[in-house]
């Protein structure tokens, strides 16, 4: 069942999947307090989690006002490819309907792309993560 949650919620899944081997606080997100947080969660076990928080818009604006970066997508490997990924990102954006920017790893532009995401440029390295490209979604 996917809810909204807290920064609380997220972070530990976050550190699982996508800072595996590095401290817990990488895991923490500037910005995470005043962020939008969703967590897919089966008998009180959250197996996958994705947050938006505000952030400028990295090049040209989508929207007169600040930017909204979607961050921290996660779904936890025992239920990877089980359509977890893709229940959680419709329900932002149907949430929000509100256009998105995020840094997408290299390997993961397609899953972004078959809900409607452009890449907009790139690759650039982050260091200890490696190759992303920034996208942006509208919507339609
Ligand atoms: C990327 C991730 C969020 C996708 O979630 P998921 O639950 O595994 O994916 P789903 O089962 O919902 O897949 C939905 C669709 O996207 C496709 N897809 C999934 N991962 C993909 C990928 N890496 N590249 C291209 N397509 C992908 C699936 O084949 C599926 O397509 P279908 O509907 O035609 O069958 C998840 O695999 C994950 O957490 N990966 C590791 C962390 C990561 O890379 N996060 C993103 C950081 S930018």
């Amino acid at each position: 069942m996917i809810r909204r949650g807290s920064s609380a919620d997220v972070v530990d899944v976050r550190w699982e999947v996508l800072r595996p081997g590095r401290p817990r606080e990488t895991a923490i997100f500037p910005g995470d307090d005043a962020g939008f947080h969703w967590v897919d969660e089966e008998a009180g076990q959250v197996l996958a989690v994705a947050s938006v928080i505000p952030a400028p818009w990295p090049a040209e604006p989508l929207t007169p006002t600040s930017g909204l970066q979607l961050r921290g997508m996660a779904v936890s490997p025992a239920v990877r490819g089980t359509g977890r990924g893709a229940m959680l990102l419709v329900a932002i954006q149907r949430d929000l309907a509100a256009p998105l920017w995020c840094n997408a790893r290299a390997d993961v532009l397609g899953f972004y792309a078959r809900f409607g995401w452009r890449v907009r440029g790139g690759p650039f390295d982050v260091p200890a993560v490696g190759p992303h490209h920034r996208m942006t979604w509208s919507p339609p």
